[in-house]
């Protein structure tokens, strides 16, 4: 049968090639639910094994083919690759597909892009999106610039900004670099004045849906938005709470991390993971009932030593015991020092431990000196 109708943008062809790293088995199934997440409403799922990338097509010809049929067979508007293509290859594919092809890299952006609510958290996604798009504006592939963007009509500030040549991208990347840094330095102010009044300062960090910003409702009784999508949180929630034993608390929801978090990304959304890096303590978040949390919580701490966190006290909260089957409790290590929380904060169970740790962790900690660089205890 042949189908006559315009292809549909909310429908995508993912393909998740295996390369034989312990990552990929997961890979395809987060690759759903980031679709998903950025808009996508029908999907079909390519894979496949291969040594290396092809240089031309990042798959190889027989793979780009069985892609053909699929997207035919959906009539899918777009392909997703769940891996970083560059430019060549992606321009490549889009020619033999006739398609929109999309990388991991933009796959992110757009949901980034769909979800930032303050102006900080905008500017930080549009300064990702321009570097990023730098790095495609070549020669004879404009007319293609043209057509990108987000999913479906979601726009976002991609195609605005396609028709500005490099310097008008450069001179914008330039401006919004110099007002990030504004907020940057008013945080950094409103920072050394909480260290001042010698408040805990705590930060949930975590892989995206694992719950940080459950458990931030539940320890915070705020109402940070919850939501069973990656990335529903994009800006980071800062509230004061009070912890018996330990006194005042700031405690800050931050943006979910993932596996190849963009490096861009890592980049613009640094202002915003500073307030991570300045924390006197991080409750990481894992998600118990994963079979990849061990990956997860690895790939967490791996962007965390990238942004110089790697330092900062951590204690492990493993969340959502009420599916993994987990007991409530903490665990502590050879020394006595508490290793790992186990908590739902859906049910509310493990909670007072938690609660109890924060305050260990607020007694424990060395008087410090206000300083605007990172600090270690
Ligand atoms: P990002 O914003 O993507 O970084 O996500 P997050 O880590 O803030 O996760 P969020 O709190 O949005 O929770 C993700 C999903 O897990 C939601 O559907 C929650 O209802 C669910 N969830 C969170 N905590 C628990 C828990 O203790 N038990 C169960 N069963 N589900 C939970």
């Amino acid at each position: 049968m042949i189908t006559t109708a315009a292809p549909d943008d909310r429908a995508a062809v993912l393909v998740s090639l295996d390369f034989g790293d312990a990552a990929d088995d997961e890979g395809a199934e987060e690759l759903v639910r980031l679709a998903e997440s950025a808009g996508v409403r029908r999907h079909a799922a390519v894979g496949g094994k291969r040594q290396r990338p092809d240089p031309k097509f990042y798959a190889g010809s027989g793979k780009v083919q069985e892609i053909v049929l699929a997207a035919e067979a959906l009539n899918a508007g777009t392909v997703i690759f769940n891996h970083a293509l560059s430019p060549a290859q992606q321009r490549n594919l889009e020619k033999e597909l006739g398609r929109k092809v999309l990388d991991r890299t933009e796959l992110i952006l757009t949901i980034f892009a769909q979800r930032a609510k303050t102006n900080e958290g905008k500017l930080q996604v549009e300064l990702a999106q321009l570097e990023h798009l730098s790095t495609r504006l070549v020669r004879g592939w404009t007319h293609l610039e043209r057509q990108r963007g987000g999913l479906g009509k979601t726009g976002g500030p991609g195609e605005k900004q396609i028709e500005l040549d490099r310097r008008m991208i450069a001179d914008r990347v330039r401006m919004l670099k110099g007002k990030l840094e504004q907020f940057r330095h008013r945080r950094g102010v409103q920072r050394r004045a909480r260290a001042r009044g010698d408040v805990l300062s705590v930060s949930l960090v975590g892989y995206t849906n694992a719950g940080k910003s459950t458990l931030f409702n539940a320890l915070a009784h705020a109402k940070a938005r919850e939501a069973d999508q990656l990335f529903a949180t994009l800006d980071t929630t800062t509230r004061r709470l009070w912890v018996p034993d330990a006194g005042t608390v700031v405690i800050s929801d931050t943006v979910g991390f993932i596996r190849e978090l963009p490096h861009g990304l890592v980049a613009a959304f640094r202002a915003t993971l500073e307030e991570t890096v300045r924390a006197d303590l991080l409750l990481h978040v894992v998600d118990s009932a994963s079979p990849a949390r061990s990956q997860q919580a690895a790939d967490v701490n791996k962007v965390l030593a990238e942004i110089d966190a790697g330092e900062i006290p951590q204690i492990l909260v493993w969340n959502k015991i009420d599916v993994s089957g987990l007991q409530p409790g903490v665990e502590r290590d050879e020394y006595g020092r508490i290793r790992r929380v186990f908590v739902s904060a859906r049910n509310g169970a493990g909670l007072a431990d938690l609660r109890g740790a924060i305050a260990e962790a607020a007694e424990t900690r060395q008087p410090r000196t206000p300083s605007p660089e990172p600090i270690s205890l």
